[in-house]
C-alpha cells in the first residue's frame, strides 16, 4: 500500500467514526491531502451532518464541490468533532501542524470542537516533535523581529514562498506565500520539542506571531492511524 492508500484507508475509518456522532450536528473538518480523502469519503453521507465548518478556502471549496453546507464558526456555538491531518504526532497527542498553510483556521475550529480526531498515516508518528519545520503564521510587518526571536529559541527560519512562473517570459519568481488571512509563514527547522506546551507558550507571546502550528495546548483527542495491516483507534 503507498502512502496515498494509507491516507485513503484512514480518512474511511474517520468517516465511520463520525457517523457514529448522532444525527444533525456540525462538523469541524481540517486541511490537506489526508482530510481530502476523508471529505471525500463522507459526501455520500452529508445527510448525517446539519452543517460543516471549514479550516481553509480549499476545504471550504472540496465540501461546496460535494455539496455539504459550510457555515460560519460565528455562527456555530459548539462542535462535537473536529477532524483533520497533522504532519507529526507525538506519542502524547501533540501535533505541528501547517505544512499546508492553514494552522490559524484549523486552531482556531479545534478550539471550538470537543473532540479533536486526528488521521494520518503512520509515517507522522514521531517520538519527538521537531523533525518537520514548525509553521509559524506571522503578520507580514513583524517578520524581521519575530524571526530574530525564533532564531533565539533555537530554531533556523526560512520564510515559506510560493513559486509563480510568468507564462510570457518563462521565468519563476519566488514570492511570500500567503495565508488565506493574509499572513506569511515562517518555517523554523532544527527544533527538538521537549516540551511542546512550553514551546507553544513562549512562542505565543512573541509580538507578531499569529498562530503557532504546535498543537499542544489544544491537542489530539482521538488518533486514528493507518498502516499496512490496518487502521488503529488510540486515545489520549
Ligand atoms: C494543513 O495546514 C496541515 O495542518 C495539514 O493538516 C497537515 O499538513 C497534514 O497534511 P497531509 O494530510 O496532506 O499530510
Amino acid at each position: 500500500m503507498n502512502q496515498d492508500q494509507l491516507k485513503q484507508l484512514v480518512g474511511e475509518a474517520a468517516r465511520d467514526e463520525v457517523l457514529k456522532l448522532p444525527t444533525g450536528q456540525i462538523l469541524g473538518v481540517g486541511t490537506g491531502s489526508t482530510a481530502n480523502y476523508f471529505i471525500d469519503a463522507l459526501a455520500p453521507h452529508k445527510a448525517h451532518f446539519l452543517g460543516t465548518v471549514s479550516s481553509s478556502n480549499a476545504t471550504t471549496e472540496r465540501l461546496l464541490k460535494h455539496g455539504f453546507k459550510v457555515m460560519d464558526p460565528n455562527e456555530v456555538d459548539h462542535l462535537p468533532a473536529y477532524v483533520d491531518g497533522a504532519d507529526e504526532i507525538d506519542p502524547s497527542g501533540y501535533m505541528i501542524k501547517g505544512g499546508g498553510g492553514a494552522l490559524t483556521r484549523e486552531k482556531i475550529i479545534a478550539s471550538m470542537a470537543k473532540q479533536f480526531i486526528c488521521i494520518c498515516d503512520a509515517s507522522k508518528q514521531v517520538p519527538v516533535l521537531g523533525n518537520f519545520a514548525l509553521p509559524v503564521e506571522i503578520i507580514p510587518f513583524s517578520k524581521g523581529i519575530v524571526t530574530q526571536e525564533l532564531i533565539k529559541l533555537g530554531g533556523t527560519v526560512r520564510l515559506r514562498v510560493s513559486k509563480e512562473t510568468c507564462a510570457d517570459l518563462g521565468q519563476t519568481s519566488s514570492q511570500p506565500f500567503v495565508t488565506d488571512n493574509g499572513g506569511w509563514i515562517l518555517d523554523v527547522a532544527g527544533l527538538k520539542i521537549a516540551n511542546p506546551l512550553e514551546l507553544e507558550a513562549q512562542m505565543n507571546q512573541i509580538a507578531g506571531v499569529i498562530t503557532v502550528g504546535l498543537f499542544a495546548n489544544k491537542k489530539a483527542d482521538v488518533l486514528l492511524v493507518s498502516n499496512t495491516s490496518g487502521v488503529s483507534r488510540i486515545t489520549f
